[in-house]
């Protein structure tokens, strides 16, 4: 597909843009690879329709952008472990993402972000929330912008990956290697986009380090009220061939739960980031 005929439409006023013109199928060329890569850092997330990709061709792409992560808790598509399966059977009735998060936040590396593919999708449900940290910490007032510059959040996989969940057994595995624990400033600086974005979420961190959890939850809640207001966010409705691709380091996101009965399996890779700052 010709670089010159990607265009990128923004799709919330704070966070996401859907990037059309592409065959993520075929190798990027240097000039398509970096645009998505600044819309990616600018706009937090990413979306794509009609991709039709092979599980080597999904590979392929998220090498684009970083080596990947190898996932240790999900089961992953048959011969490929680069590539983990969010699915829940009709049968299920938990699903994998169901709470707002953002991955790897546990990983004293935290992974850049995850290219997730739509293989089957619900014939309606199933959508992803997302929700832009930039936009939730420039709402922040000053005087809590200061208080929040010299904290630093305490993440870990222990409580999520690493206790018996029987609703969830037949797709977290390994739940001994749930073992990492990671510092990060409760406010970082983004590696690319050199914007600040809050980087507490729910679904990982703890408390403050230096806080007891009891001194910690109050704060953590209100941000966590905050950081989800409509106005940061947007929602995906997923069809067959979509692809969303976010940015950990300043998205959220939320697997919304409500399609029981029916089938739901995505594709998910993961790409390694780097160490964050503040
Ligand atoms: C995830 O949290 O990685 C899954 C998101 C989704 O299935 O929409």
């Amino acid at each position: 597909m010709q670089s010159n005929s990607i265009q990128i439409h923004p799709v919330g006023g704070a966070v996401g843009a859907e990037i059309v013109g592409v065959d993520l199928s075929e190798p990027l060329t240097t000039t398509v690879r970096d645009t998505i890569r600044h819309t990616l850092a600018d706009r937090g997330v990413v979306f794509f329709r009609d991709q039709s990709l092979t599980p080597e061709q999904h590979i392929g792409l998220a090498r684009q952008f970083g080596d990947i992560n190898i996932n240790r808790f999900f089961t992953h598509a048959e011969g490929y472990p680069e590539i983990a399966l969010v699915v829940k059977e009709p049968h299920q009735t938990r699903n994998i993402g169901g709470g707002w998060h953002t991955d790897h936040s546990y990983d004293q590396i935290p992974a850049l972000g995850s290219i997730l593919y739509a293989r089957e999708v619900p014939p309606t449900g199933g959508d992803t929330l997302f929700s832009g940290m930039y936009a939730a910490y420039d709402a922040l007032s000053d005087g809590l912008k200061r208080t929040l510059s010299s904290l630093r959040g305490v993440h870990s996989s222990r409580h999520v990956f690493g206790v018996a969940r029987p609703d969830m057994q037949d797709r977290y595995r390994n739940p001994e290697a749930a073992v990492q624990d990671a510092v990060h400033p409760a406010v970082i600086t983004h590696p690319e986009s050199g914007r600040k974005a809050l980087y507490v979420n729910p679904g990982f961190t703890l408390r403050f380090d230096g806080w007891t959890s009891e001194e910690s939850r109050p704060l953590l809640d209100y941000l966590y009220r905050h950081a989800v207001k409509p106005e940061f966010g947007c929602r995906f409705v997923w069809r067959n061939g979509s692809i969303a691709f976010w940015d950990n380091r300043s998205t959220w996101h939320y697997a919304v739960n409500d399609y029981q009965g029916e089938r739901r399996l995505m594709h998910r890779i993961t790409v390694e980031g780097c160490e964050l700052a503040g």
